[in-house]
């Protein structure tokens, strides 16, 4: 299939926008990228090396630059970092070059998926529970801005996340 425009994954942490976005590229038979694994090669440090050494700030500011350079490219499968479309300009550049699809999931559900991880630092706090229930209020009704909205379910495979995209 021939893509026209990008198709960018946004949504929360945990939310399976890597996972989904790689099950639906291989499904179009496009080119995958992701946002923060591009920042994280191009800085040759990890997202949680980035945050603590050169702080936030310089993450978004490299996640706009990353996300602006990866959509003039070819159409492509596009995952973002959770807090990218939380920039009104990056909204702007996903909405003017791409569809934008929020992979959308329940706060238990992505508690389930990020408690025993230790790579992001949005969630090295002495309660992350509640950090995540916060980062997930603010965040919703941005997110709801979306092009497309596409529920996340505990038991659905990957593929079949995929899918639904496409139908959506
Ligand atoms: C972030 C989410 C992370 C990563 C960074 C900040 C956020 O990406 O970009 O830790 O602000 O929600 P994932 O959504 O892929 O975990």
């Amino acid at each position: 299939m021939r893509l026209r425009k990008s198709v960018v994954m946004v949504g929360m942490m945990g939310a399976g926008k890597t996972a989904v976005g790689t099950a639906l590229a291989r499904l179009l038979d496009v080119p995958f990228l992701d946002s923060d694994e591009e920042i994280v090669r191009a800085a040759n440090r990890s997202i949680a090396e980035i945050f603590e050494r050169d702080g936030e700030p310089f993450f978004r500011l490299k996640e706009t630059q990353v996300v602006g350079r990866l959509l003039d490219g070819p159409p492509c499968i596009l995952s973002t970092g959770g807090g990218a479309f939380m920039s009104a300009a990056n909204r702007e550049m996903i909405t003017a070059k791409g569809v934008s699809v929020w992979i959308r999931a329940d706060l238990d559900l992505l508690w389930q998926r990020v408690r025993h991880k230790t790579t992001r630092p949005l969630l090295r706090t002495p309660n992350p529970r509640e950090s995540l229930r916060a980062i997930y209020e603010a965040r919703v009704p941005v997110y709801a801005l979306a092009d497309l909205a596409v529920d996340a379910e505990a038991d659905l495979a990957i593929e079949a996340m995929a899918r639904r995209v496409l139908a959506a």
